[in-house]
C-alpha cells in the first residue's frame, strides 16, 4: 500500500494550531481576524466551497463577512463592493469566489483586490512575486496546501522531476512557479494542448494533477513509486466524488497519493486561513 497523503487530517492539525494563536490574539485584546467572502450567482460546487470555507474560519476563531450577490450583479457593482473592503481597515482578507458569471471581467475583479488582502493570492503583484521569487507575496492556497502536505510528510523536491498536468492561475501555473523557487525542482507543465501527455506524466518523481477530467491518470502514465497529488473534484453521475487520478488503479503502483475527497481540499482551506492569518499578523502580531 502507498502512503495515503491525509489532507483532511492534517487540515485539522493546523486548524487546532491557528485556533490557539487567534485565541492568543483575542486575549490579549485584539479585534478577531476577519475575511470577506463574495460569492456571485449561485453555483451549486461554489456555494458547498464557500460554506466549507466560513465553517473553517468560524472554527479557528476568523469572522467570515458574507457577501451572497445576486448573478445579475454587475461588474460595477461588483467592484464597488470591493473598493469598499479595500478600505476597511477591520477586514483583513478578501475573497471572490471564482467562476464568476461570464458578463463580468474575472481579471479586472481580481485585479481591483488590494493585494495585501488578496488571501486567494492570484493577484498579479502576488503571483509576480512568486514568479521572481520574493518571499513576502501571498501564495495561492491549493498549491500552498500541497506544499504543506508535501513537507509534512518529509517529501524530498528538491532535484525531482516534477510534472503538473493542468496550467490555470489558480492551481497549475502557481503550482509549477512554487517548485521552481530557489531551482528546487525540474518542473514540466502541461495542459489540453500537451501532445502525448503520457510521455512526460511516465517522467513524473511527483505528479500534480488539475485539469478536472475524472479518472484522466491511469497506471501507465505514472512512474513506480512516484507521488501522485490529485487536486480534481470532480462529481460522477451516481453522485460519488473521484478526482483526475484513477485512485484504485494507480494506487499499487505509486509510493504516496492523496486521496479525493479528503486530500488536497482540505488543505486548500486551510491554507485560505493560513493566509488570512499571515496578513492579520502583519498588523497585529
Ligand atoms: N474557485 C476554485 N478554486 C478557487 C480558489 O482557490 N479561490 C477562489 N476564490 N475561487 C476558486
Amino acid at each position: 500500500m502507498p502512503l495515503i497523503l491525509n489532507g483532511k487530517e492534517l487540515s485539522e492539525t493546523i486548524k487546532k494550531e491557528l485556533k490557539l494563536e487567534v485565541e492568543s490574539y483575542i486575549s490579549k485584546g485584539l479585534r478577531k481576524p476577519a475575511l470577506a467572502v463574495i460569492l456571485v450567482g449561485s453555483d451549486p460546487a461554489s456555494k458547498v466551497y464557500v460554506r466549507r470555507k466560513k465553517e473553517s474560519c468560524e472554527y479557528v476563531g476568523i469572522s467570515s463577512l458574507s457577501f451572497n450577490l445576486p448573478e445579475s450583479t454587475t461588474e460595477v457593482e461588483l467592484l464597488e463592493l470591493i473598493g469598499k473592503l479595500n478600505g476597511d481597515d477591520d477586514v483583513d482578507g478578501i475573497l471572490v469566489q471564482l467562476p464568476l458569471p461570464s458578463h463580468i471581467n474575472t481579471q479586472r475583479v481580481i485585479e481591483a483586490i488590494n493585494p495585501e488582502k488578496d488571501v486567494d493570492g492570484f493577484h498579479p503583484l502576488n503571483m509576480g512575486k512568486l514568479a521572481t521569487g520574493k518571499d513576502d507575496g501571498i501564495i495561492p492556497c491549493t498549491p500552498l496546501g500541497i506544499w504543506i502536505m508535501l513537507k509534512h510528510y518529509r517529501i524530498e523536491t528538491f532535484k525531482k522531476d516534477v510534472v503538473v498536468v493542468g496550467a490555470s492561475n489558480i492551481v497549475g501555473k502557481p503550482m509549477s512557479l512554487l517548485f521552481l523557487k530557489n531551482e528546487e525542482a525540474t518542473v514540466t507543465v502541461c495542459h489540453k494542448n500537451t501532445k502525448n501527455l503520457k510521455d512526460h506524466t511516465q517522467k513524473a518523481d511527483i505528479l500534480v494533477v488539475a485539469v478536472g477530467k475524472p479518472k484522466l491518470i491511469t497506471d501507465d502514465m505514472v512512474k513506480e513509486n512516484s507521488v501522485v497529488i490529485d487536486v480534481g473534484i470532480n462529481r460522477l453521475e451516481d453522485g460519488k466524488i473521484v478526482g483526475d487520478v484513477d485512485f484504485d488503479n494507480v494506487k499499487d503502483k505509486v509510493s504516496a497519493i492523496t486521496p479525493v475527497p479528503g486530500g488536497v481540499g482540505p488543505m486548500t482551506v486551510v491554507s485560505l486561513l493560513i493566509n488570512t492569518l499571515s496578513i492579520y499578523r502583519k498588523k497585529h502580531g
